[in-house]
């Protein structure tokens, strides 16, 4: 199979310089000055702050019922339900506190907790607020009102998202990450982003709402429409990406809006606010980060339609929590505890989550099929004998896996003690810890777990459509990894995102000699032991904000 040229090669240069490998990790900062961590927090100094109301407790919607199509009752769009959507994706989920240190975790996870992810919304005009461009400023909970919209733009606006629908935007700051992971960086601000989109479509399925990413968008529809084009309003070296836009709506299936309609409504928009200076010291330079960044900067492109093929219903879960409750309580296990198992019917639960079912949150935000294969490492799961598996996520691709993944000692053993509709085999018998953990940078976390596992790509057939597309591979694994985070919180387990891997480790373990399939983020499951040192304190207390009904 042949790669398009050009940027491809910038695309898969990058890919290969930033692999960690046994003797030498990518590279990054020799030193780092923990006091001189970027600020999470991107600000806009003087534009007008609308403070949100803090209505998240008031959904009752159950956990179980984010999956099924229709079952929560559809929310109009308010400023309040705004407000809720945003508490519960990119907001603050509680403060942990350890001695006199204190520190924020919100409900979106970020590599290293450095949060290079920046939300937006573009909203019509609505009871309490007015149409435009807002930065949401997660840690205050407010809006700031960055873009300012005249008459005709309000009128246009008003008219493409009409009551039923808006836009949230996310960009990343890749210096957030590069401060601290240098090259390997810009691989976790697009995690980031597969997270984030995850947890929004989550969020907005409490209120019955649908989500649709904006894939035809060219990344200069999103940079002008966030503002981030207003280069003179930014630090040269705190450069702000533009990434996903996304449609929320309230209506049956997701909404689609083209992006020069919106950039030509916006088109006398008046800008407010100076974004503040995150950090004054850049002491490293990363010049490959923003190669990639240009290689693989997004062309408008054609919509993609690829509709799931239907599957039985997802496996029955135990758990009458409350969606929010589950959501925020999501949280990465610094350690496992070693011992306990998990049951077949919660390990086979957790799978199945991963696999997109039609119109069924949170796989109906992309309308491409899955590109991203699970490879198991199964340490402690009742009835599974310990080993290396492997999980497709959709039909036609067994074939090419099996010539692909050259190991004689590999069984492919089609398991059959599991849902009918899984396509998982057994590849070896044996206990797999010593292999998980050593390739998972020598991580405790991928042997102490029930389970970790590998996301391997179809790297050459998802950038066939082009450079750009090596960002869709990092948002599909964060997406995986947002699932197994809530599904395990759900389950009573508790997850971690695993970045650090030793990239051709793991490729040789499967007997791959060719860069057409590549490992691209790690994830691992478990039961953590209980940390009595570590306090939780709630997200918001600290703006003593009164709880509006
Ligand atoms: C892309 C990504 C990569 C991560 N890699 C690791 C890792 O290699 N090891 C680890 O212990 N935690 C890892 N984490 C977990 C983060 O450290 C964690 O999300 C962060 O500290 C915030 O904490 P929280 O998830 O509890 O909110 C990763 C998280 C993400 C999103």
């Amino acid at each position: 199979m042949n790669l398009p040229p050009k940027h491809n090669e910038t695309v898969l240069a990058y890919h290969e310089r930033t692999k960690h490998h046994i003797e030498r990790y990518a590279r990054g900062p020799a030193h780092i000055n923990w006091n001189a961590k970027p600020d999470s927090y991107r600000r806009y100094t003087g534009a007008k702050c609308f403070e949100l109301p803090l209505v998240a407790d008031t959904l009752t919607s159950a956990y179980v019922n984010l999956y099924r199509p229709k079952a929560i009752t559809q929310q109009p769009i308010t400023l309040n339900k705004v407000a809720a959507l945003l508490e519960l994706s990119l907001g603050l989920s509680a403060w942990k506190q350890y001695e006199n240190e204190r520190w924020a975790l919100r409900c979106n996870p970020s590599s290293g907790n450095l949060h290079p992810t920046e939300g937006y919304v573009v909203l019509p005009k609505m009871l309490n607020i007015p149409a435009g461009v807002y930065h949401y400023l997660s840690e205050e909970h407010v809006l700031e009102h960055r873009g300012i919209l005249g008459a005709s733009g309000v009128k246009h606006i008003g008219s493409l998202l009409s009551n039923n629908s808006f836009l949230i935007g996310l960009s990343s700051i890749p210096w957030r990450e590069m401060w601290k992971y240098g090259e390997r960086s810009f691989r976790y601000c697009q995690h980031d982003i597969g997270h984030a989109i995850a947890a929004i479509r989550y969020a907005a399925a409490t209120l019955g709402w649908q989500v649709l990413l904006l894939e035809d968008w060219a990344d200069t529809d999103i940079l002008v429409t966030l503002g981030l084009d207003q280069e003179e309003d930014f630090h040269t070296s705190e450069r702000e990406i533009p990434e996903v836009m996304l449609c929320i709506s309230a209506t049956e299936e997701g909404q689609h809006i083209v992006g020069s309609e919106i950039t030509d409504a916006l088109i006398n928009i008046t800008w407010k606010g100076i974004p503040n200076i995150l950090d004054t010291n850049h002491h490293y330079e990363w010049p490959l980060v923003e190669t990639v960044i240009n290689a693989t900067y997004k062309p408008l492109t054609e919509k993609r339609d690829w509709i799931a093929p239907p599957l039985p219903p997802l496996l029955p879960l135990a758990c009458n929590r409350r969606a929010i409750n589950v959501i925020r309580q999501r949280r990465s296990a610094q350690l496992f505890d070693a011992v306990t198992h998990i049951t077949t019917k919660a390990f086979y639960r957790l799978l199945d989550s991963t696999l997109p079912r039609p119109g069924a949150a949170p796989w109906d935000v992309f309308r491409h099929r899955p590109l991203l294969h699970l490879i198991l490492f199964v340490h402690r799961v009742t009835g599974l004998s310990p080993g290396v598996y492997i999980l497709l996520r959709c039909d036609g691709v067994e074939e090419e896996f099996q010539i692909a993944l050259q190991r004689e000692h590999f069984n492919w053993i089609k398991q059959t003690g599991c849902p009918k509709h899984f396509q998982l085999y057994q590849l070896v018998s044996g206990d797999a810890k010593t292999v998980a953990q050593q390739i998972s940078c020598h991580q405790e976390i991928a042997a102490d777990s029930a389970f970790s596992l590998g996301m391997l790509s179809e790297f050459h057939i998802g950038l066939q459509y082009g450079p750009w597309a090596y960002r869709q591979f990092f948002w599909e694994a964060g997406m995986i990894g947002q699932v197994l985070y809530l599904e395990a919180e759900a389950l009573g387990l508790r997850g971690t995102g695993i970045g650090c891997y030793f990239d051709d480790v793991v490729h040789n373990l499967l007997g791959l000699i060719s860069t057409r399939y590549q490992s691209i983020y790690h994830f691992s499951v478990g039961t953590p032991p209980q940390d009595k040192h570590l306090q939780t304190l709630p997200p918001y207390a600290h703006l003593k904000r009164e709880k509006k009904q």
